[in-house]
Protein backbone atom coordinates (compact mmCIF):
# COMPACT_ATOMS: atom_id res chain seq x y z
CA UNK A 1 0.00 0.00 0.00
CA UNK A 2 1.56 3.17 -1.01
CA UNK A 3 -0.24 6.28 -0.52
CA UNK A 4 -0.09 9.96 -1.98
CA UNK A 5 -0.70 12.16 0.75
CA UNK A 6 -1.24 15.23 -1.88
CA UNK A 7 -4.17 13.89 -2.83
CA UNK A 8 -5.49 11.92 0.36
CA UNK A 9 -8.52 13.82 2.59
CA UNK A 10 -7.24 15.08 5.60
CA UNK A 11 -9.09 12.93 7.96
CA UNK A 12 -7.85 9.69 5.96
CA UNK A 13 -4.48 11.17 6.42
CA UNK A 14 -4.95 11.76 10.29
CA UNK A 15 -6.26 8.35 10.48
CA UNK A 16 -3.17 6.74 8.91
CA UNK A 17 -0.78 9.25 10.69
CA UNK A 18 -2.11 8.36 13.97
CA UNK A 19 -1.99 4.38 13.48
CA UNK A 20 1.26 4.61 12.41
CA UNK A 21 3.45 7.60 14.43
CA UNK A 22 2.58 5.79 17.67
CA UNK A 23 2.60 5.41 20.83
CA UNK A 24 1.67 9.78 20.99
CA UNK A 25 2.05 10.90 24.87
CA UNK A 26 -1.18 12.93 25.49
CA UNK A 27 -0.66 16.24 26.68
CA UNK A 28 -3.17 17.08 29.57
CA UNK A 29 -3.09 21.11 28.85
CA UNK A 30 -4.55 23.39 32.12
CA UNK A 31 -4.87 27.21 31.27
CA UNK A 32 -6.46 29.49 32.54
CA UNK A 33 -8.73 32.44 31.74
CA UNK A 34 -10.78 35.53 33.66
CA UNK A 35 -13.38 32.60 33.42
CA UNK A 36 -11.50 29.72 35.24
CA UNK A 37 -10.17 27.14 34.33
CA UNK A 38 -9.74 24.73 30.97
CA UNK A 39 -8.75 21.29 30.87
CA UNK A 40 -8.22 19.48 27.61
CA UNK A 41 -6.23 16.92 26.18
CA UNK A 42 -3.60 17.05 23.13
CA UNK A 43 -1.77 13.85 21.56
CA UNK A 44 -0.21 16.38 18.90
CA UNK A 45 2.20 16.68 21.64
CA UNK A 46 6.01 15.95 21.41
CA UNK A 47 9.44 16.43 23.04
CA UNK A 48 11.46 19.09 21.01
CA UNK A 49 14.56 19.94 22.76
CA UNK A 50 16.44 19.61 26.50
CA UNK A 51 18.48 23.24 25.37
CA UNK A 52 15.90 24.95 25.73
CA UNK A 53 13.89 22.68 27.21
CA UNK A 54 11.05 22.53 25.32
CA UNK A 55 7.59 21.08 23.72
CA UNK A 56 5.26 21.36 20.67
CA UNK A 57 1.67 20.94 20.54
CA UNK A 58 -0.52 21.26 17.60
CA UNK A 59 -4.14 22.89 18.58
CA UNK A 60 -6.78 23.14 16.27
CA UNK A 61 -10.34 25.10 15.98
CA UNK A 62 -13.78 24.26 16.94
CA UNK A 63 -16.38 23.10 15.17
CA UNK A 64 -17.49 27.42 14.39
CA UNK A 65 -13.65 28.01 13.07
CA UNK A 66 -12.87 29.87 16.51
CA UNK A 67 -9.60 28.72 18.37
CA UNK A 68 -9.97 25.95 21.16
CA UNK A 69 -9.87 27.38 24.28
CA UNK A 70 -6.84 26.15 24.88
CA UNK A 71 -5.11 27.60 22.02
CA UNK A 72 -6.97 31.06 22.79
CA UNK A 73 -5.73 30.88 26.02
CA UNK A 74 -1.90 30.05 25.28
CA UNK A 75 -1.80 32.69 22.88
CA UNK A 76 -3.62 35.43 25.37
CA UNK A 77 -1.45 34.66 28.54
CA UNK A 78 1.15 32.52 27.57
CA UNK A 79 1.01 30.14 30.09
CA UNK A 80 -0.18 26.06 31.21
CA UNK A 81 0.55 23.35 32.71
CA UNK A 82 0.81 19.99 30.92
CA UNK A 83 -0.62 17.08 33.41
CA UNK A 84 -0.39 13.36 32.00
CA UNK A 85 -2.89 10.69 32.32
CA UNK A 86 -2.97 7.33 33.80
CA UNK A 87 -4.79 4.23 33.42
CA UNK A 88 -6.93 5.68 36.65
CA UNK A 89 -7.36 9.34 35.06
CA UNK A 90 -8.01 8.47 31.73
CA UNK A 91 -12.29 8.47 31.46
CA UNK A 92 -12.04 11.87 32.98
CA UNK A 93 -9.34 13.07 30.76
CA UNK A 94 -11.48 11.38 27.61
CA UNK A 95 -14.54 13.62 29.10
CA UNK A 96 -12.40 16.52 29.16
CA UNK A 97 -12.11 16.52 25.04
CA UNK A 98 -15.93 17.03 25.09
CA UNK A 99 -16.40 20.85 22.98
CA UNK A 100 -17.39 22.93 25.49
CA UNK A 101 -18.29 27.12 25.47
CA UNK A 102 -15.40 28.69 26.49
CA UNK A 103 -16.62 30.13 29.84
CA UNK A 104 -17.05 26.55 31.15
CA UNK A 105 -14.31 25.15 33.40
CA UNK A 106 -13.97 21.60 32.36
CA UNK A 107 -12.10 20.75 35.82
CA UNK A 108 -15.35 22.21 37.61
CA UNK A 109 -17.94 20.45 35.49
CA UNK A 110 -16.38 16.93 35.62
CA UNK A 111 -14.94 16.68 39.41
CA UNK A 112 -11.25 17.01 38.48
CA UNK A 113 -9.40 17.85 41.38
CA UNK A 114 -6.95 19.91 40.91
CA UNK A 115 -3.92 21.44 43.32
CA UNK A 116 -1.81 25.47 42.77
CA UNK A 117 1.81 24.27 43.27
CA UNK A 118 3.01 27.53 41.46
CA UNK A 119 1.10 30.69 41.85
CA UNK A 120 2.66 31.94 38.29
CA UNK A 121 1.35 29.12 36.73
CA UNK A 122 -2.38 26.80 36.53
CA UNK A 123 -2.67 24.48 38.74
CA UNK A 124 -1.84 20.58 37.79
CA UNK A 125 -4.36 17.85 38.26
CA UNK A 126 -4.26 16.52 41.24
CA UNK A 127 -3.48 12.41 40.06
CA UNK A 128 -0.94 13.41 37.73
CA UNK A 129 2.59 11.76 38.23
CA UNK A 130 4.18 14.99 36.55
CA UNK A 131 3.61 18.12 35.32
CA UNK A 132 5.28 20.56 32.97
CA UNK A 133 5.03 24.25 33.48
CA UNK A 134 5.26 25.99 30.14
CA UNK A 135 5.43 29.33 28.80
CA UNK A 136 4.53 30.02 25.09
CA UNK A 137 7.65 30.67 22.99
CA UNK A 138 6.21 30.67 19.22
CA UNK A 139 3.76 29.64 17.12
CA UNK A 140 4.30 28.24 13.56
CA UNK A 141 2.14 29.11 10.91
CA UNK A 142 2.11 25.83 8.85
CA UNK A 143 -0.79 27.51 6.62
CA UNK A 144 -3.41 25.06 7.81
CA UNK A 145 -6.21 24.97 10.39
CA UNK A 146 -3.83 23.69 12.87
CA UNK A 147 -1.03 25.52 15.07
CA UNK A 148 1.77 24.20 16.62
CA UNK A 149 2.70 26.02 19.53
CA UNK A 150 6.28 25.36 20.67
CA UNK A 151 6.56 26.25 24.78
CA UNK A 152 9.38 26.23 27.02
CA UNK A 153 9.14 24.24 30.12
CA UNK A 154 10.28 26.41 33.12
CA UNK A 155 9.37 23.59 35.85
CA UNK A 156 9.10 20.04 36.67
CA UNK A 157 6.63 18.51 38.99
CA UNK A 158 6.88 15.00 39.64
CA UNK A 159 4.81 12.94 42.04
CA UNK A 160 6.60 11.13 45.06
CA UNK A 161 5.17 8.17 44.31
CA UNK A 162 7.14 8.55 41.00
CA UNK A 163 10.88 8.94 42.44
CA UNK A 164 12.19 6.00 42.49
CA UNK A 165 15.38 7.41 43.65
CA UNK A 166 16.23 11.16 43.72
CA UNK A 167 19.67 10.99 43.51
CA UNK A 168 20.10 9.35 40.19
CA UNK A 169 16.72 11.12 39.27
CA UNK A 170 15.19 7.44 38.60
CA UNK A 171 11.40 8.01 38.12
CA UNK A 172 8.77 4.99 36.88
CA UNK A 173 6.01 7.34 35.15
CA UNK A 174 2.92 4.82 33.51
CA UNK A 175 1.53 6.88 31.23
CA UNK A 176 -1.61 6.22 29.20
CA UNK A 177 -0.97 7.14 24.93
CA UNK A 178 -2.81 7.50 22.27
CA UNK A 179 -2.74 4.93 19.19
CA UNK A 180 -5.32 5.72 16.74
CA UNK A 181 -8.35 6.85 18.40
CA UNK A 182 -7.88 4.11 20.89
CA UNK A 183 -5.22 4.05 24.36
CA UNK A 184 -2.16 1.91 25.01
CA UNK A 185 -0.86 1.83 28.91
CA UNK A 186 2.73 2.20 28.55
CA UNK A 187 3.75 -0.06 31.04
CA UNK A 188 6.71 -2.40 29.91
CA UNK A 189 10.21 -1.11 29.85
CA UNK A 190 12.87 -3.32 28.06
CA UNK A 191 16.24 -3.05 28.57
CA UNK A 192 18.69 -2.05 25.64
CA UNK A 193 20.66 -4.99 24.03
CA UNK A 194 24.67 -5.17 25.19
CA UNK A 195 27.10 -5.03 22.99
C1 LIG B 1 -6.59 11.76 23.43
C2 LIG B 1 -6.97 13.00 22.67
C3 LIG B 1 -6.01 13.70 21.99
C4 LIG B 1 -6.35 14.88 21.30
N1 LIG B 1 -5.36 15.55 20.63
C5 LIG B 1 -5.64 16.72 20.02
C6 LIG B 1 -4.60 17.46 19.39
O1 LIG B 1 -3.43 17.08 19.38
N2 LIG B 1 -4.95 18.65 18.80
C7 LIG B 1 -6.22 19.13 18.84
O2 LIG B 1 -6.47 20.23 18.32
N3 LIG B 1 -7.22 18.44 19.44
C8 LIG B 1 -6.96 17.26 20.04
N4 LIG B 1 -7.96 16.57 20.68
C9 LIG B 1 -9.29 17.16 20.76
C10 LIG B 1 -9.38 18.20 21.89
O3 LIG B 1 -9.09 17.62 23.16
C11 LIG B 1 -10.81 18.79 21.92
O4 LIG B 1 -11.04 19.48 20.72
C12 LIG B 1 -11.11 19.68 23.11
O5 LIG B 1 -12.48 20.01 23.13
C13 LIG B 1 -10.32 20.98 23.10
O6 LIG B 1 -10.69 21.67 24.27
P1 LIG B 1 -10.54 23.22 24.50
O7 LIG B 1 -11.43 23.94 23.50
O8 LIG B 1 -11.03 23.39 25.90
O9 LIG B 1 -9.10 23.59 24.32
C14 LIG B 1 -7.67 15.36 21.32
C15 LIG B 1 -8.66 14.61 21.98
C16 LIG B 1 -8.32 13.44 22.64
C17 LIG B 1 -9.39 12.65 23.35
Amino acid sequence: MLIDFDTLEVAKRYKLMSQCIVPRPIAWIVTESSNGLNAAPFSYFAPLSSSPAAVVVSIGHKSDSTPKDTLKNLLQNGKCTICAVTAETLPKMHQTATELDYEIDETKLFGIETKRLLPDFPPIIADTPYALFCTFMQKIDLGGKTVPLILKIENLYISPQNVLDENSLELNIQTVARVGKRYALYDKIVEPPKN
